[in-house]
């Protein structure tokens, strides 16, 4: 299969034609999207609620499969895959992060974070040492055999970073990462975010936040509807 044949994409996600309909008869959540992002990239989402934005995070993600069109991530085309090779797919490439953490509260914070390492069939040992450093960069090392469930939504949220990147992933993707905190641990997981992104993390943030979007996003797209309206540079702060 030419999925097979091994490129070298700049770009990492490449949307083509993408729609969406949940429901025969209803509008789309997502029409006829077309946009490309560029590894090291920071795009920011917005768009009012129900136009479509967690949707096309999701379709990204593989999550879920578009009704039309194409998805490429990472070099690979994933609209038409197997739940099985998604599920895959999902674990060694793309890493998401949630508004509400969706930690595992019954784990310790090393365990949640060593999840989609033992998914993705990595050595313990070595994932382990991986886990080590990302928590020490969240700066949570020291809450590492604690419960999420103790724990202040900032530091939840640093928790899910760390999971979300044990793999290092090519892509990062949060859905509204900072509407369930205040504004300065909103700030303070936006600045963290941002560095990723220094360090060459390619990044695609949903958001409600427009000071968010344009203090940390190079490129900011916006849904109405489920169409793109609007895609523009806007130099960061
Ligand atoms: N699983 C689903 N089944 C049916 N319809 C859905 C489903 N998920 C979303 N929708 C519909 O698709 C549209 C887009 O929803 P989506 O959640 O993508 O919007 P959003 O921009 O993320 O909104 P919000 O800002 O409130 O999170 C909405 O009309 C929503 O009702
Ligand atoms: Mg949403």
């Amino acid at each position: 299969m030419s999925g097979d044949v091994i490129r070298l994409e700049r770009d990492v996600i490449r949307l083509d034609g993408v729609t969406k309909t949940y429901q025969a008869g209803a509008p789309p959540a997502v029409a006829e999207v077309s946009m490309n992002v560029a590894a090291g990239e920071v795009v920011a989402v917005m768009g009012p609620s129900g136009s479509g934005k967690s949707t096309l995070l999701n379709l990204i993600a593989g999550l879920d499969r578009p009704t039309v069109g194409r998805v490429t991530v990472a070099g690979r085309r994933i609209d038409n895959l197997s739940e099985t090779a998604l599920a895959r797919f999902r674990a060694r490439h793309v890493g998401i992060i949630f508004q509400f953490f969706n930690l595992l509260d019954d784990l310790t914070v090393e365990d949640n974070v060593l999840l989609p390492a033992q998914l993705a069939g990595a050595s313990r040992r070595q994932a382990r040492v991986r886990a080590g450093e990302l928590l020490a960069r969240m700066g949570i090392d020291r809450y590492r055999n604690e419960y999420p469930a103790r724990m202040s939504g900032g530091q939840r949220q640093r928790v899910a970073i760390a999971r979300a990147l044990v793999n290092a992933p090519e892509l990062l993707l949060a859905d509204e990462p900072t509407g369930a905190l205040d504004t300065a641990t909103g700030q303070e997981i936006g600045k963290l975010l941002r560095q990723l992104n220094r360090d060459g993390q390619t990044l695609v943030l949903v958001t409600h936040d427009r000071a968010l979007a344009e203090r940390y996003a190079a490129r900011t797209v916006q849904l109405v509807d489920g169409q793109l309206a609007h895609s523009g540079a806007e130099v960061p702060a």
